[in-house]
């Protein structure tokens, strides 16, 4: 990757369900991450779930361990995110905050004041942030609502608030806007409500560099070869129109769904490996791609085992690493994509 001009990398997290106190703490798994990596992202621990006990307190300590562990290793941190906008992912307290009687002002102080003392605290450590994830709706394409937005005056507003924010307390970083965008079928509503958003940044003057395309791919049954083709066209489709507009693009959270697959393991190994090649391949064609990271290095971790366990239960072969440290094809089909 790093010939290329490109970098590589992975999320890591604090406290996994198993007895791990932190994957980056397991010896195994950080000498992966340690050969492997240029740029490490927290997967959970820079969320306000994690960083706002409460709507007054910052509690940065486990992130702190995170980047200083990074540093220390000759790795860049990304940061994820300073605002997830999808209710489901707000901490209860923000859920129930009271806006008082005037809710554009809080909300704004609210939004402002955390943006700015997280980013300021980190500005030149963390080179990219994701500033807002996930706040195009998949199925309809519109702008999520929240009690924020809302009490924002609407969603646009509390988008080009919290870019300005960013952009203020963290000059030299790279803003990303992070959405589930990958080159899935049916994300044509969705493709089209993340375009009209990109457009509308330009016109309003809305500070945001990248689009950060997550990448949480699923493979079938259908072999890649027929697949390639059908979904090839429409994806570039949305791709040239991005960096039409000047922006870059990044694979934010890159991992692989095989929950349609059979058990047979080599079966579903080299099927995850040809998907996956196919996809990086077509998305590495864009030379305003530069980094590559993937939600996990090792199906020891993968959140996916939670999210949408397969019916047998058997894990997930989602990253490069199988539970025992080993490289499987999907290793291969990454190093040979980069
Ligand atoms: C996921 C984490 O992997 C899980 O551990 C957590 O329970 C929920 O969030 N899109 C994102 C990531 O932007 O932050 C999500 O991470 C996965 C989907």
């Amino acid at each position: 990757a790093k010939t290329r001009g490109l970098r590589f990398g992975s999320c890591v997290s604090w406290s996994q369900s198993g007895a791990d106190r932190a994957s980056f703490a397991n010896p195994a798994y950080a000498a992966l991450l340690e050969r492997d990596c240029g740029v490490l992202v927290a997967e959970n621990e820079f969320k306000w779930q994690a960083l706002r006990p409460d709507a007054k307190t910052f509690d940065v300590e486990r992130f702190a361990d995170m980047i200083d562990y990074a540093e220390a290793k000759g790795m860049a941190m990304r940061g994820h995110t300073l605002f997830w906008h999808k209710t489901e992912r707000f901490p209860r307290w923000l859920l129930d905050h009271d806006f008082g009687a005037d809710p554009k002002k809080e909300a704004t102080r609210l939004l402002t004041q955390h943006i700015k003392t997280v980013g300021k605290l980190y500005a030149g450590r963390i080179a990219s942030f994701d500033v807002v994830n996930e706040t195009v709706d998949d199925q309809t394409g519109a702008l999520r609502e929240s009690n924020v937005s809302k009490a924002m005056g609407g969603t646009e507003a509390m988008l080009d608030l919290a870019f300005h924010t960013a952009r203020a307390a963290a000059p030299d970083a790279e803003l990303v806007y992070n959405d589930y965008m990958s080159w899935e079928p049916g994300q044509g509503p969705f493709r089209s409500g993340v375009l009209k958003m990109l457009e509308a940044f330009r016109k309003r003057g809305v500070p945001c560099d990248t689009l950060g395309l997550q990448s949480h791919i699923w493979v079938g049954n259908e072999p890649t070869a027929r697949l390639v083709g059908r979904q090839e066209s429409d994806w570039r489709a949305f791709l040239d129109e991005v960096v039409g507009m000047g922006y870059r693009l990044a694979i934010t959270e890159f991992d692989v769904n095989d929950a349609a697959l059979p058990a047979d393991i080599a079966t579903r190994d080299r099927a995850i490996a040809d998907y996956s090649k196919a996809y990086l391949d077509i998305c590495l064609s864009y030379t305003q791609l530069k980094d590559v990271l993937a939600w996990g290095m090792c199906d020891k971790y993968t959140w996916l085992n939670g999210f949408s366990p397969r019916k047998d239960k058997a894990p997930m072969r989602a990253t490069p690493y199988d539970a025992a440290f080993k490289p499987k094809p999907l290793y291969t089909a990454i190093r040979q994509a980069l």
